[in-house]
């Protein structure tokens, strides 16, 4: 490894989505595409501007964003060696088998089977055009003319124009959404500790979300590094920590994108029969669910007051908390939406960070071991969101166009989705699965999944249960987000 100082990071070369939300852009469009001729295909990649992360003033009023899924990359020309130089789970994708469908739970009405696209291999897209506007009009224009244009290269999917609704404050259950993200260390101040690093901090490594650069363990996550000889044209940036290979990578994230239509009328009627009249109940039951309140969207283990690391002090009262101080979820649930998704500090039992603890710990004796093996070290399990909500006119379906971008598929979106939402024994929790996404279908053990237990100090914990399904999955796949030299260099590609 290199032992030269951090190169700074090349803004330039990034695409914008991985910096910022384009939140001041309200309209956005994802045009899935199959690709038809490769050669066009690249033509038509080579001549568009894509919007890179380089901060600009005032910020731009479109944004182009592109990623393409495995089958894609090789469809474009890249030969397969390369191609397998990328992570396995992307090299398979999302709805690949029926083991993976298992673990992230795609069962039942989850099933990739009956996805409206992504969930069989002649409809998984090929290449994803992200559009961002400030009005639908121009969203509308803009790919009317890009479709006129890309014919001869592109085939749009048959469901493959996700559109998005107006971008908004809350998602389709009326909950304050966007709140809580991890700080990305742009100035690659923080120092990956693997082992020393006990206290929950919202800054992360770049190597989290950023290919090409040092993850939460001081180490560079695999991706294609290609001799310079593959490179002539030197588009790729030269790989950081060895100089004489072409880092296809450098730069790239991977996103994942998740259809989850969301049965708004089903939540909060199951809400109404279980607290009755009272509306002031059923509010509260949906508020435990998600783990905040529903208009401030504050954490319900009350106003976060600690110097966290990576916690701007406007952001303090929303995110400068962690769980530590609520043990048994009497506050926020231990299956509390938030809870399950970013468990902060919750997998050490108090007391674990004094150094006694630490070394006890390192030694490989715990006090209490069942925890740490539920619910593990949760900074390297951080997801950058960039999901926008669609729908939700009278009569029509709504939900999330859930994506969310980082540089290691499997311990970052896999294991959320897999081990903390899906997973039935989280925490010490049992026959139940994240109160909003659960399939609630029986577990391979046969026991249920569909309960939500709110803890009470002064009695036995509120069970409820019977949980219907109020998100269905209806398309997924994985992409891989480059960098502008890397989009440069496929986009030069000759044909083998
Ligand atoms: C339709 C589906 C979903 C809904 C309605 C939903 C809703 C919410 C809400 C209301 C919040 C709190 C606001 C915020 O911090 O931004 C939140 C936070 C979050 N959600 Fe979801 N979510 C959904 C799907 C998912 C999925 C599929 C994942 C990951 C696999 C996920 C991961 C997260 C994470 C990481 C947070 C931030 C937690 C924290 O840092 O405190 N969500 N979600």
């Amino acid at each position: 490894m290199s032992t030269a100082p951090p190169r700074a990071v090349e803004f330039e070369d990034i695409q914008g989505l991985v910096r910022y939300g384009y939140k001041h852009l309200r309209q956005a469009c994802f045009l899935l595409l199959h690709i038809r001729d490769a050669k066009a295909a690249r033509r038509w990649l080579a001549a568009t501007r894509v919007t890179s992360a380089q901060a600009s003033r005032p910020p731009p009023d479109t944004a182009l964003q592109v990623a393409f899924s495995a089958p894609g990359l090789v469809k474009l020309g890249l030969t397969k060696d390369v191609v397998l130089g990328f992570s396995p789970e992307f090299v398979a994708g999302m709805s690949s088998d029926a083991s993976r469908a298992r673990r992230l739970g795609d069962l039942g009405a989850n099933d990739p089977g009956g996805w409206r696209w992504g969930g069989r291999s002649y409809d998984v897209p090929h290449v994803m055009l992200m559009f961002y506007a400030d009005s639908a009009e121009a969203i509308d224009a803009w790919l009317a003319g890009v479709l006129a244009e890309c014919t001869e290269a592109f085939l749009p999917l048959q469901e493959g124009c996700l559109r998005t609704a107006t971008l908004g404050p809350t998602e389709p259950f009326g909950f304050l959404d966007g709140i809580s993200q991890p700080e990305v260390d742009w100035d690659r101040r923080r120092p990956a500790r693997d082992e020393e690093q006990f206290e929950f901090s919202n800054r992360t490594c770049l190597g989290e979300f950023l290919l090409g650069y040092p993850n939460e363990y001081g180490a560079y996550t695999d991706r294609p590094l290609l001799e310079p000889g593959r490179d002539p044209r030197a588009r790729l940036p030269r790989a950081e920590d060895l100089p004489g290979k072409a880092d296809l990578g450098r730069n790239g994230s991977y996103l994942v994108l998740r259809q989850l239509e969301q049965d708004v009328g089903g939540f909060w009627q199951f809400l109404d029969r279980e607290a009755g009249a009272n509306l002031a109940l059923r509010r509260q039951l949906a508020e435990a669910m998600v783990g905040r309140t529903m208009d401030k969207g504050e954490p319900l283990v009350g106003p976060g007051e600690e110097s966290i690391d990576g916690i701007e002090t406007r952001n303090q009262a929303l995110n400068g908390f962690t769980y530590g101080g609520d043990p048994e979820g009497l506050r926020c649930p231990m299956g509390a939406h938030i809870r399950r998704a970013n468990p902060r500090n919750a997998d050490l039992p108090p007391g674990w960070d004094n150094p006694l603890a630490r070394l006890w710990r390192r030694l490989g004796f715990g006090a209490d071991p069942r925890r740490p093996d539920l619910v593990a070290s949760t900074r390297f399990h951080r997801l950058l969101r960039r999901g926008r909500k669609y729908g939700g006119a009278p009569g029509e379906a709504t939900g999330l166009h859930f994506i969310c971008l980082g540089a290691n598929i499997a311990r970052q979106f896999e294991f959320v989705q897999g081990a903390w939402m899906a997973g039935t024994r989280f925490d010490g929790l049992s026959g139940e699965a994240d109160p909003l996404l659960g399939h609630r279908l029986p577990g391979l053990d046969g026991r249920p999944t569909a309960g939500f237990s709110i803890p009470i100090a002064t009695g036995p914990d509120r069970c409820i249960a019977g949980l219907p399904q109020f998100v269905t999955v209806q398309g997924g796949a994985y992409f891989f987000l480059p960098g502008l030299g890397a989009l440069r260099y496929l986009s030069e590609m000759e044909d083998t």
